[in-house]
């Protein structure tokens, strides 16, 4: 990656006043609107945004996290107008944000023609979604323009959830690093395209699939091509870029009693175990009482109370796991519905779909 070294100012956001946010939030709309790059928390994952309609702005954000620059970008505003971004908002899309927004649901729609190549990657389509953060939002309208922003990470890392990540990989490479809350979903947006005869879901997220069925009715979804963010969409011959913890990342499949003892009994210390309850239902943010509890006297274990803890959690963890030294990390698996099937999503993936098989 190409070494930067601008100088950038963080700031955690969390002790201040209102009044002292507010002023941060006028500071980095003003940096937005002036074409440089601000990373900000959102619900799902931290972003580093530019202004959406500033080619060379949004050449700004490829630069920082050293990404190719023929993958398009999510349109993150602040309201439900979209006129200058979209070339209309069809029926389907108009139930989902009238649902959803603001939230965790990014819509794939025909583009206007002021958004520039360099936000869509040459699409004729764009990726745009409200999120909930307030902090967020109040950049956004600070800044007056629709914001673009991928997750805050440099290419290949986990995306970040809390603003030491951000700054561990963005300090020296943007303007301003906002920091607030831990995210609370955890996992980056679903992703649906409405621009097909038939909605297809691309990304599960935090809205899940079977939500969306309820809704719209029939959504195409293919595991296999679901993308990975920071891959480039339907290209020929694409490859899978992981999320690329050192570690070597193993799924466990099967009853979920007979995984986890096989898992205590095959581990060294050298392992890091990785269990998710699936009582949890998987909706809504995680209760306090589900979030990640290192086992008393096992370090190496870590039992999260439901899926939606362990999205919560699982980015930063699989970095902890690496600061620690971790060699491999074994993930139980859970059933891939609901909640349950994007997490799945992001853990095969860390894990280049190296699973293993344990019979009952
Ligand atoms: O939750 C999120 O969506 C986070 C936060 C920051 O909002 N952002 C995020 O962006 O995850 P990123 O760049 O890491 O992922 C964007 C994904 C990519 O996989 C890209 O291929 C897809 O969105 N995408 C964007 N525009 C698209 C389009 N027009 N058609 C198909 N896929 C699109
Ligand atoms: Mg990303």
């Amino acid at each position: 990656m190409k070494p930067m070294n601008k100088p950038t100012v963080s700031v955690d956001l969390a002790p201040l006043s209102e009044a002292e946010r507010r002023q941060w939030y006028e500071t980095g709309g003003t940096i937005l609107r002036q074409g440089g790059t601000v990373v900000f928390p959102t619900e799902t994952v931290y972003g580093l945004g530019a202004n959406a309609l500033d080619p060379l702005a949004v050449r700004g954000i490829y630069e920082a996290k050293g990404r190719p620059s023929d993958n398009p970008l999510i349109i993150h505003v602040a309201d439900e107008d979209l006129s200058g971004i979209v070339r209309d908002i069809p029926p389907m899309a108009r139930l989902l944000m009238d649902r959803y927004w603001p939230g965790p649901l990014t819509l794939v729609l025909r583009k206007d023609p002021r958004v520039p190549d360099e936000t869509t990657g040459g699409l004729d389509t764009v990726g745009v979604r409200m999120p909930e953060s307030p902090a967020a939002l109040e950049l956004i309208r600070a800044a007056g323009v629709p914001v673009a922003a991928p997750s805050a990470n440099v290419s290949g890392r986990p995306s970040p959830t809390n603003l030491q990540r951000c700054i561990q990989d963005l300090a020296g490479r943007v303007d301003l690093i906002l920091g607030l809350d831990q995210s609370r979903v955890g996992l980056e947006s679903t992703i649906v395209d409405l621009t097909g005869d038939v909605p297809e879901l691309l990304r599960p997220g935090a809205v899940t699939l079977e939500e969306l069925r309820e809704i719209l009715g029939p959504v195409r979804y293919e595991p296999s091509v679901s993308l990975e963010a920071d891959e480039a969409p339907r290209a020929p011959g694409m490859k899978y870029r992981h999320y690329a913890p050192k570690a070597r990342v193993t799924i466990f499949r099967g009853p979920i009693p007979a995984v986890r003892a096989q898992m205590l009994a095959a581990r060294d210390s050298s392992t890091l175990l990785l269990f998710i309850d699936e009582a949890g239902g998987g909706h809504g943010p995680a209760q306090a009482d589900e979030l990640a509890r290192p086992e008393a006297h096992d370090r190496s274990l870590v039992r999260y109370g439901s899926p939606a803890a362990a999205a919560r959690d699982i980015f930063e963890r699989l970095r902890l796991a690496d600061d620690d030294g971790y060699a491999a990390i074994w993930i139980q698996a859970v059933a891939e519905t609901g909640l349950g099937r994007s997490l799945m999503n992001r853990l095969n993936k860390a894990a280049a779909y190296e699973s293993v098989e344990v019979k009952g």
